[in-house]
C-alpha cells in the first residue's frame, strides 16, 4: 500500500492490496481519472493512453475546454463542457449552478481521518492504510472540495469521500454531493444489483451495460428493500472465480442513488454512488461545510466471490465494531413468530426454557411487551412494560430467563411513534410531517422527526430507560415504515430538504451514544426484515434480521444474494415453524437448520411445542452449530452453486488458515435420474489432506477442488448434507 504523487507528472497513484487507482492533474487544473484496476507499476505510461479519448489532443494533459465533455473526469461539476452526470451541483444565490473544478493541492497522511458524524471503515494502526486528500476549489463559488481516498494495506479496496466548503462570504444551496464519481474506460460490462422486495430481499440480478443512464436507489427515507446500496461492474468473461470486478459500496442508510452512465459510442462509462439528489439539499453558509458519507470501492482479479470476501473481510473487522465484532455471536430463540403479540411472562419463559434444555443461549422478547400493544395498531413511543403481560415488568422476566440458563434480549422500535400512543398525544409535532398534508401512516405509525436533536434525546433515554431496568444482554432495533411527507417542524423553509439527510445524521449520533454507553450489549438491525441492511447500520449493530421470510428455501437466495457484499457474521438466520408463516412451505427440520446455520442461527417458533423427536435434532443442530460457529462467524466465504441458476445451491466458509472449512450442500426438488452431483470446493490448500468428518474420507486439497467431491444421494424434495473439514 502506498500513495505516490509524480510532480513531474502530476499524477496521483494510489495502491491499495492489488490495485492501482490513477488520477492525474492536466495543465489547466482539471483532475482526471487514468485508471482503476490490477496493480501497475508505471502509472506514468498511462498519459500516452489518454490519447484514445475522442478529441482530445496528442498533448495528454491538455485537454481543451470543447472536448471537456468526453473527458474522464474524477469529480465532474455541472453546465460547463461536460453534459453527463455530474457529481456535484451548486446553486449560487443568482440562481446560476455552472461551475467547474481545479486543482489546487493536496496532502497524503497515515492511516485513516474519522469522518464526523458518519458510520465508516477505520483502522486501528496508522500502518493499516494511507490517505490521500486531494484539494480542488471553484475560484467563482469559492467552493473548495476535498476528495479523500483511503488505501488499504490488507484489503484490495479504497474508501473514497468528499467534503464541501463554503470558503465565500454568501451562502448557497448544495443540491447534489456524491461520494464517489469514476469515469472508466470502455463500457463492455454487466451490472450486479442487489433488488427486491420485503420477503425477497436482495436477488442478483445481472445486466448488460447499455448507452444511457442504469441505476438502483432509494428514496423511501432508508437505505431500503427494493435495492441495496451497492452496484458492481463485472467485465466480459468473468465469473464467480475469475476475472475483473468492481463494487461501489455506500456506507449510508437512507436514500442513495448508484448508477452508470454509458457514453453512446460506449466509449466510457461513469459510475457515481451517493446520496439520492432527488430529496436533498443542504445550505452551505459562509464557513461552513458538508461531508457526504463513504463510498468502498472494491477491486477483484478473482471474480466476484474474491469482491465479496474483500468486503466480508473489510466489514467485519474494519466497520463493525465494538465487543461483538470478534465474539461469537449466541445462539437464540426470538418468540415472534411463536407467539406475535399474544403472550404472557409465563408463556415466555415456558419458551427460554425449552430453549435452554437444546443449548439456545438468549431468549429475545419481540414486539408487544409494552404499552397496550396487543397488535400493531399503538403503543410505539411508550416504552413501558405491559403490566398485563408482565407484571413483574422487565426485570423479573428477564430474571426468570436467566435462571434458565440463558441471557436476555428485547426488541425495540425507537424511531417511530404510534398516533395511538401517549407519546404522539403529547408531542404531535415530533413526526415527520408536512404541513397541510396528511401525516400518512404506514402499519398505522409515523416515523419520529430523527433531524430534531430533542427528539434525539428522548430516544437514548427511552432506550438508556428500558436498557437500565433489566439485565439485557441483546436489543433488536426495528423499524417498519418508509418515510413519506419528510418535513420537520423545526428547520426553516430553506432547509427543509436537509430532513431525510439530517434525519440519518441524528439516527447515527442516537446509535452512536446508545451503543457506547451500553458496550455489552449485542445490537441486531431491523426494518421489516432487511430493509436497511446496508453497511451504514454495520457499523453500529454488528448483525441484522437478513428478512422477514424465514422459509428456509426462499432463504437460500436471499441470503446468497446477500453474501454478495455482507459478511455472514451480519446475517440473521432462523429456523422457523412449518408450514411456513410466509410461503406455507413445509420444509423438514434438518433442511431448515442447514440453511440457518449459514448465518447466525437461532430459532424463531414455539420450541416447547417440538416433539421429542423434533427436540433431539434441535440439540444436535445447536450442538453442531456450536462447533461450527467461528467458522461461520469469521470464516471466509465461497459460493460454489447459485440458487438463482438452479435447483441446487452450495457454499462454503474456511478458516483463516485453510485448515478447517464447513460445507452445505442443498437441493430443493428432486430431478428424475439426476446425475451425481460432483461438486468441485474452494478455497482449501491444494497441498494439504483434509479429512471429511462425516464420512472419514482423506482427499488432498487439490483433488476437492480440481475434480471435486460427489454428493450423497437424496430422495425427495428439501434435501442438504453438510460436510466439515479439518486438515490432516
Ligand atoms: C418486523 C420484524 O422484521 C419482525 O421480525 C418482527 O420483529 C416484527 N417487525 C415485529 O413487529
Amino acid at each position: 500500500m502506498t500513495i505516490h504523487y509524480d510532480e513531474e507528472r502530476r499524477i496521483f497513484h494510489v495502491q491499495a492490496k492489488g490495485t492501482s487507482y490513477v488520477m492525474a492533474v492536466s495543465s489547466e487544473g482539471t483532475l482526471l481519472h487514468l485508471y482503476w484496476g490490477q496493480e501497475i507499476q508505471d502509472a506514468g505510461a498511462l498519459l500516452g493512453l489518454l490519447q484514445i479519448h475522442r478529441g482530445s489532443p496528442t498533448g495528454p494533459v491538455q485537454p481543451p475546454n470543447a472536448d471537456v465533455g468526453t473527458w474522464p473526469h474524477e469529480f465532474p461539476a455541472f453546465g460547463m463542457g461536460d453534459h453527463r452526470s455530474p457529481a456535484y451541483v451548486v446553486q449560487r444565490f443568482d440562481g446560476s449552478i455552472a461551475s467547474c473544478l481545479t486543482y489546487v493541492g493536496h496532502r497524503i497522511v497515515p492511516g485513516k481521518p474519522k469522518l464526523p458524524g458518519l458510520p465508516a471503515t477505520y483502522v486501528e494502526s496508522d500502518e493499516e492504510a494511507e490517505t490521500l486528500e486531494i484539494e480542488l476549489l471553484d475560484p467563482v463559488l469559492r467552493l473548495r472540495v476535498i476528495l479523500r481516498y483511503t488505501a488499504f494495506a490488507q484489503h484490495s479496496a479504497i474508501a473514497r469521500s468528499a467534503t464541501f466548503i463554503n470558503n465565500s462570504d454568501e451562502s448557497f444551496q448544495l443540491q447534489r454531493a456524491l461520494s464517489a464519481s469514476i469515469d472508466m474506460a470502455g463500457a463492455d460490462y454487466a451490472f450486479l444489483q442487489l433488488s427486491g422486495a420485503w420477503i425477497r430481499e436482495r436477488f442478483v440480478e445481472l445486466r448488460q451495460l447499455v448507452p444511457g443512464e442504469q441505476s438502483v436507489y432509494s428514496r423511501s427515507g432508508m437505505s431500503g428493500h427494493k435495492h441495496n446500496p451497492f452496484i458492481a461492474l463485472v467485465a466480459p468473461r468473468a465469473d464467480e472465480e475469475h476475472g475483473d470486478v468492481y463494487g461501489f459500496s455506500l456506507v449510508y442508510s437512507g436514500n442513495f442513488l448508484a448508477k452508470a452512465e454509458v457514453e453512446p459510442m460506449r466509449q466510457s462509462v461513469r459510475v457515481q454512488i451517493g446520496i439520492h439528489p432527488d430529496d436533498f439539499s443542504w445550505l452551505l453558509e459562509p464557513g461552513a461545510s458538508f461531508q457526504s458519507p463513504e463510498a468502498v470501492l472494491v477491486y477483484s482479479d478473482r471474480g466476484i466471490g474474491e469482491m465479496s470476501r474483500t468486503y466480508h473481510r473489510l466489514y467485519r473487522t474494519r466497520l463493525a465494531r465494538g465487543r461483538y465484532r470478534d465474539e461469537p455471536r449466541p445462539v437464540l430463540v426470538n418468540n415472534w413468530e411463536a407467539t406475535y403479540f399474544n403472550f404472557d411472562a409465563d408463556k415466555l419463559v415456558e419458551i427460554a426454557k425449552a430453549g435452554s434444555e437444546l443449548g439456545v443461549e438468549l431468549f429475545v422478547l419481540d414486539d408487544g411487551w409494552f404499552g397496550k400493544r396487543d397488535s400493531d395498531n399503538c403503543s410505539l413511543g411508550d416504552w413501558y412494560p405491559d403490566p398485563r403481560k408482565l407484571p413483574g415488568g422487565l426485570a423479573d422476566v428477564a430474571k426468570r430467563v436467566e435462571a434458565c440458563g440463558m441471557q436476555f434480549g428485547i426488541w425495540m422500535e425507537p424511531e417511530m411513534v404510534s398516533p395511538d400512543s401517549d407519546l404522539y398525544r403529547q408531542h404531535p409535532d415530533w413526526c415527520l410531517h408536512v404541513a397541510e398534508r396528511p401525516r400518512s401512516e404506514r402499519r398505522n405509525q409515523l416515523t419520529l422527526d430523527l433531524s430534531r436533536p430533542d427528539v434525539c434525546d428522548f430516544i437514548v433515554e427511552a432506550v438508556s430507560n428500558v436498557l437500565h431496568s433489566a439485565p439485557i444482554r441483546y436489543v433488536k432495533w426495528d423499524m417498519n415504515r418508509p418515510m413519506t411527507e419528510v418535513g420537520s417542524a423545526t428547520l426553516p423553509p430553506e432547509r427543509q430538504r436537509e430532513t431525510a439527510h439530517r434525519y440519518m445524521l441524528g439516527l447515527y449520533d442516537v446509535l452512536e451514544r446508545i451503543t457506547t454507553a451500553f458496550p455489552d450489549v449485542l445490537f441486531e438491525s431491523c426494518a421489516s426484515g432487511g430493509g436497511r441492511f446496508d453497511p451504514g447500520m454495520l457499523y453500529y449493530m454488528p448483525q441484522t434480521w437478513t428478512s422477514d421470510n424465514t422459509d428456509a428455501v426462499s432463504r437460500l437466495k436471499i441470503q446468497y444474494g446477500t453474501s454478495i457484499v455482507y459478511p455472514a457474521s451480519s446475517m440473521g438466520a432462523h429456523v422457523s415453524a412449518v408450514p411456513n408463516h410466509q410461503m406455507h412451505r413445509l420444509t423438514p427440520l434438518s433442511f431448515r437448520g442447514h440453511v440457518a446455520m449459514s448465518g447466525n442461527f437461532g430459532y424463531e417458533l414455539d420450541l416447547s411445542r417440538f416433539t421429542a423427536e423434533e427436540r433431539e435434532l434441535a440439540k444436535q443442530q445447536v450442538a453442531a452449530y456450536k462447533s461450527i460457529r467461528s467458522l461461520v462467524q469469521f470464516g471466509d466465504f465461497y459460493r460454489l452453486l447459485s440458487p438463482f441458476e438452479g435447483n441446487e445451491t452450495a457454499w462454503m466458509f474456511v478458516s483463516a488458515q485453510q485448515d478447517e472449512a464447513y460445507m452445505a450442500y442443498f437441493r430443493v426438488f428432486p430431478d428424475p435420474l439426476q446425475p451425481v452431483r460432483r461438486l468441485r470446493l474452494r478455497g482449501l490448500r491444494e497441498s494439504t489432506y483434509y479429512r471429511i468428518e462425516e464420512t472419514g474420507e482423506v482427499y488432498l486439497g487439490e483433488l476437492l477442488m480440481r475434480v471435486g467431491m460427489n454428493m450423497p444421494l437424496m430422495d425427495g424434495d428439501y434435501q442438504s448434507v453438510t460436510m466439515r473439514l479439518r486438515k490432516v
